[in-house]
């Protein structure tokens, strides 16, 4: 993979975020656990990464090749529309064609049913013993509890929930947010969701002016800051607008700074003067047109 600008939502401890950094991409990792981002700026190698507090609602626009939420993040977010509007600030956040990746459990392998503290018992470093209890659904939410033992004979239990979507819902929710989801190996535990944004890039603002050596410059600003210079010869409206329409400005965009430049005829005329010309030919081609299929249809009868 070539350095692209990657975004980890819900990096917690920023482990993916450093490896990522290490090979080459620029990374900025975002979690609005400020436990969780202490841990990650500590880690070794911690400093390659742009850390931000927050959701996915801190991003900002266009900036991003890839997005990333791994470790189950969209489950930890419960709120049905909270999940949906950060899908939506994805879609903002990433390039036109941007990709996002996400895994989520698959709610018919029902794995919460393993939660329990038999079938779930750890042992982690330090002598630290860790297992999960009384798992319980209501709907598609599950509850349950972490236990932490200290060697020390100190015990820790922290309540949680996650939300198993179903393959069905999260594909609509990606679909809604204006993503195009490729397909899904939806018979796996795990649900590992590839996306790519369909979000077209808008234009922000428009500039055409004389370059110091007597040629016109376009130059189009984008909402994610990018912007596209394009030579122009000769002011021709035509061209103008041809060669911007490929840039995606919208035409009266166009007409209004071609205006702004006085240059003694209107762009605005000049368009509207070729449309009925062109409506005019139209109208003859399709009077010849008609009068031809008369003519075959006579000659057909007699
Ligand atoms: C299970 S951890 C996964 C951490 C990391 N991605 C990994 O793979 O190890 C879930 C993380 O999501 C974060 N989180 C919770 N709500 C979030 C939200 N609305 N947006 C982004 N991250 C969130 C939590 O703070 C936590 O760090």
């Amino acid at each position: 993979m070539s350095a692209t600008a990657v975004v980890d939502v819900g990096c917690g401890t920023g482990q993916l975020a450093v490896e990522l950094a290490r090979r080459g991409h620029e990374v900025t990792g975002v979690d609005p656990s400020p436990e969780m981002l202490e841990v990650a700026r500590r880690r070794d190698g911690g400093d390659l990464v742009r850390w931000v507090e927050g959701d996915a609602s801190c991003l900002g626009s266009g900036e991003y090749d890839l997005a990333l939420m791994s470790g189950h993040v969209v489950q930890v977010i419960t709120d049905n529309d909270h999940l949906r509007a950060t899908f939506a600030a994805l879609g903002r956040a990433l390039r036109p064609g941007g990709r996002l990746a996400f895994d989520s459990r698959n709610p018919v392998a029902r794995v919460w049913h393993q939660w329990t503290p038999d079938r779930s018992r750890q042992a982690l470093a330090d002598g630290v013993e860790v297992w999960f209890q009384d798992p319980r659904s209501h709907g598609d939410l599950v509850t349950f509890e972490i236990h932490f033992a200290f060697p020390d004979g100190t015990k820790r239990v922290s309540h949680n929930e996650l939300r198993f979507r179903s393959y069905g819902w999260l594909t609509r929710a990606l679909a809604e947010a204006g993503f195009q989801v490729d397909p899904v190996d939806h018979d796996e535990p795990d649900l590992i969701f590839m996306a790519t944004s369909t979000r077209r890039r808008r234009v922000a603002a428009l500039r055409i002016d004389a370059s110091p050596d007597g040629e016109w410059l376009a130059a189009v600003v984008f909402d994610s800051l990018e912007t596209v210079t394009v030579p122009i010869t000769g002011l021709d409206t035509t061209e103008v607008l041809q060669r911007l329409r490929d840039l995606d400005v919208p035409q009266e965009l166009v007409l209004a700074e071609l205006e702004q430049l006085n240059l003694g005829w209107s762009a605005r005329d000049e368009v509207r003067q070729r449309s009925q010309a062109d409506m005019a030919d139209w109208r003859r081609l399709d009077k010849e047109r008609r009068e031809q299929l008369k003519r075959d249809f006579r000659r057909g009868h007699d």
